[in-house]
């Protein structure tokens, strides 16, 4: 193939991705493309949704999922492409990129954005179809020596979640060698506040108006009761 061909090879291959990515068909589209290593390579890339935009239902809607998944961190992601060149974080992850721009007053448009993208990005792996419950094994243990028990632990986490006032995020996170609850504002996240977070839910009201308008209540106590993906929070422990 010649240069032309190949750089216009990798521009339709974006452009499809593009549009492929909001109808979750990424991994068809890899193996399209499977012989060009540059685009896989993509630290920014975003990943598939890890379930069909209909597996949540009737928790949280395909309507839903497919704005927030395929609008909402889309439009994230694809501002922080815009944003990187030239920003001296050519190459980076997401993850670097968020620990780099945290409280630097020219970045703060690079870390809103690639803070959201973290975050969401975590966010759906800590969903699953079938999902809620308790948790087992360490992590249960950990939420019993740390909280008094699941109990007191789930309500702790869904009172600092409901009561974040404006947009943000509810966590379980481990920090010190203890597990903490605590909400963030807006982009914010514990990847800069030395913390590993363990279980997030999303309270921008994006995450929940089309399917709960006004009850975010009711969105986390359904969250915490048929989604939470606790296999992967127990594997962020460290
Ligand atoms: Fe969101």
């Amino acid at each position: 193939m010649s240069t032309a061909e190949t750089a216009q090879a990798g521009l339709n291959r974006r452009e499809f991705l593009t549009l492929a990515g909001v109808a979750g068909v990424g991994l068809v589209t890899h193996g399209l493309f499977a012989a060009a290593p540059a685009f896989a390579a993509d630290p920014l890339e975003m990943a598939p949704l890890p379930y069909a935009m209909n597996a949540l239902e009737p928790v949280i809607s395909a309507r839903t999922l497919e704005f927030h998944y395929g609008k909402h961190h889309a439009g994230y992601a694809a501002n922080v492409k815009k944003m990187v060149p030239g920003s001296g974080l050519e190459g980076k992850s997401m993850e670097d990129i968020v620990k780099a721009t945290a409280g630097v007053a020219e970045k703060t448009a690079l870390f809103n954005n690639a803070a959201q993208c973290w975050n969401h990005a975590f966010y759906w792996k800590c969903m699953k179809p079938g999902g809620g419950g308790m948790p087992t094994g360490k992590l249960l243990e950990a939420i019993k020596a740390d909280f008094g028990g699941f109990d007191a632990f789930r309500k702790a986490f869904v009172d600092g979640s409901v009561g974040r006032f404006g947009s943000g995020w509810g966590w379980l996170v481990q920090q010190g060698g203890k597990l903490k609850v605590v909400s963030t504002s807006n982009a914010e996240t514990p990847l800069t506040q030395g913390a590993t977070p363990l279980l997030v839910v999303d309270v921008w009201e994006h995450a929940y108006y089309l399917d709960y308008q006004n009850r975010r209540a009711d969105y986390v106590n359904a969250f915490m009761d048929k989604l939470v993906n606790w296999d992967f929070a127990a594997a962020n422990l460290k």
